[in-house]
C-alpha cells in the first residue's frame, strides 16, 4: 500500500445527515516510537499492547455544509463543553487529512468526545482521541462506499490517526499492533499499524496493565518537541538500530511466552526512551522521584516473589505495571500496600490488553 491508495478515486455526493460513534482505546508501547521524519513517519518501528478500559468515545454528527467555508467545517465539544485549546490540533488534523477525506468538505461536523479515564490524569489521550476520530471519519466514507472492506477501513483509520498523533495509529486494532516498516514483521508499514499476525502466547492474551498515576500536571515538554530532539541526537542512530533488534526479539517472546525475556526487554525499552530524553540537547527529565521509588519497589517485589511484574513508561511520569492475569491478586495487594503511596491522590487504573476500536 502507498499513501496514494488512501485518496478516494470515486466522486462523492453528500448523503443524508447522520451520526457515528466510535470508542477507541489507548495503547502502551513495548518497543517505543521516539523520533520521526516529516509527515509522521516513524524513525523506528514500534509495537504495543492495545488497551481495553482507557478509551475515548467520539460522536461525529454530520450535516450538509450549507456555508461558504472551504475545507472541513467542524465544532468540537469535550465532555460536553467547548474546548478551544483542542481546535488548532483538530484544524491541523483536518488540513493534513483533507486529501484523503475530500468528501468532508460537503459536511459540517459536530464532534463530541469524552474519555473513560480522569481528565488531566497525565494519561496521554491523543492516541485514543485521534483513533476514535479517524475511525468515525472512515465509517462516514464507508457510508458513501459500502463496498470498502474491513481490512482497508482499519488501515485507512490507522493511516489517518497517525496523521493526528503517531502512536494513535496503533489504537485501531487489537491486541498487539506493529507500526513501522521492518524486516521481521511481514507487511509492516510506516504508514499505518498492523495487527501482530503470529500466534500470541496465551499469557499475553489478557495481560494486565495497571497504570499508576504519579503526576497529573502539565508535561514539561510535548512529545512533538521530544521527537524533534532525536534529530541530531548523538545516540539516535544506535537507538534506531536497537529498536529494530528489539522488535525481532519481542516477536519471539510474544510467541514463546518467555516472561523473563519480556520483562528485561520491556524495561530496557522504557529506560532507553527516558535515557534519550535525558541526553538530548536540551536535555529534560519526565520521571519524578515517585516514578523512581515505584521502579525500585517493583524490582524488589520481583526479587522477593519471583512474580514477573515489570514496568514501562510513556513520555511522562506515570508508571504502567505489566503482569500476567494469574498474578493479579498478589500484584494488586502489593500496589495497595506499597505503591499507592507514590500515586497522586492514591489514583491508579486497572486495564488489560484489548481488542481495538469499536464503531456503533
Ligand atoms: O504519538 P506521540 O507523538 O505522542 O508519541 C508518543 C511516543 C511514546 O508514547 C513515548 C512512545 C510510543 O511508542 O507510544
Amino acid at each position: 500500500m502507498t499513501e496514494k491508495d488512501f485518496i478516494p478515486s470515486d466522486p462523492f455526493s453528500s448523503i443524508v445527515p447522520g451520526i457515528i460513534q466510535s470508542e477507541a482505546p489507548s495503547n502502551i508501547a513495548l518497543v517505543k516510537y521516539w523520533g520521526k521524519f516529516p509527515n509522521q513517519i516513524p524513525a523506528n518501528p514500534s509495537i504495543s499492547f492495545t488497551l481495553n478500559t482507557c478509551t475515548t468515545t467520539t460522536t461525529v454528527a454530520y450535516s450538509i455544509n450549507s456555508g461558504e467555508k472551504d475545507g472541513c467545517s467542524f465544532e468540537f465539544l469535550f465532555e460536553g463543553q467547548p474546548k478551544p485549546d483542542f481546535e488548532p490540533k483538530l484544524k491541523t488534523f483536518f488540513d493534513r487529512t483533507n486529501k484523503y477525506l475530500p468528501f468532508l468538505n460537503l459536511y459540517h461536523l459536530k464532534i463530541s468526545s469524552s474519555n473513560s479515564f480522569p481528565h488531566s490524569s497525565g494519561i496521554a489521550s491523543s492516541a485514543s482521541a485521534m483513533a476514535a476520530l479517524a475511525a468515525s471519519l472512515v465509517e462516514l466514507e464507508r457510508r458513501h462506499h459500502p463496498g470498502m472492506d474491513q481490512q482497508f477501513a482499519n488501515q485507512k483509520s490507522s493511516f489517518l490517526a497517525r496523521l493526528g498523533s503517531g502512536s494513535a495509529c496503533r489504537s485501531i486494532s487489537g491486541s498487539v499492533v506493529v507500526w513501522g516498516a521492518n524486516k521481521h514483521i511481514p507487511a509492516s508499514s510506516d504508514l499505518y499499524g498492523i495487527p501482530f499476525s503470529n500466534t500470541l502466547a496465551d499469557v499475553f492474551k489478557d495481560y494486565q496493565d495497571t497504570i499508576l498515576l504519579v503526576h497529573r500536571g502539565q508535561k514539561q515538554i510535548s512529545s512533538t518537541v521530544g521527537h524533534k530532539l532525536m534529530e541530531g541526537h548523538p545516540y539516535a542512530k544506535q537507538r534506531f538500530k536497537q529498536a529494530h533488534r528489539h522488535l525481532k526479539e519481542i516477536k519471539k517472546v510474544l510467541i514463546s511466552g518467555d516472561l523473563d525475556a519480556f520483562v528485561t526487554l520491556v524495561e530496557r525499552e522504557a529506560m532507553t526512551l527516558h535515557a534519550m530524553m535525558m541526553t538530548s540537547a536540551p536535555y529534560f527529565m519526565l520521571m519524578k522521584p515517585n516514578t523512581l521509588s515505584i521502579i525500585e519497589s517493583v524490582w524488589e517485589f520481583r526479587r522477593e516473589t519471583g512474580i514477573p511484574l515489570c514496568f514501562t513508561l510513556d513520555a511522562g511520569a506515570n508508571v504502567h505495571l505489566l503482569y500476567p492475569r494469574k498474578h493479579s491478586g498478589k500484584v494488586l495487594q502489593f500496589i495497595k500496600n506499597e505503591l499507592v503511596a507514590y500515586c497522586e491522590n492514591g489514583q491508579y487504573i486497572c486495564d488489560q490488553v484489548g481488542k481495538g476500536t469499536i464503531i456503533s
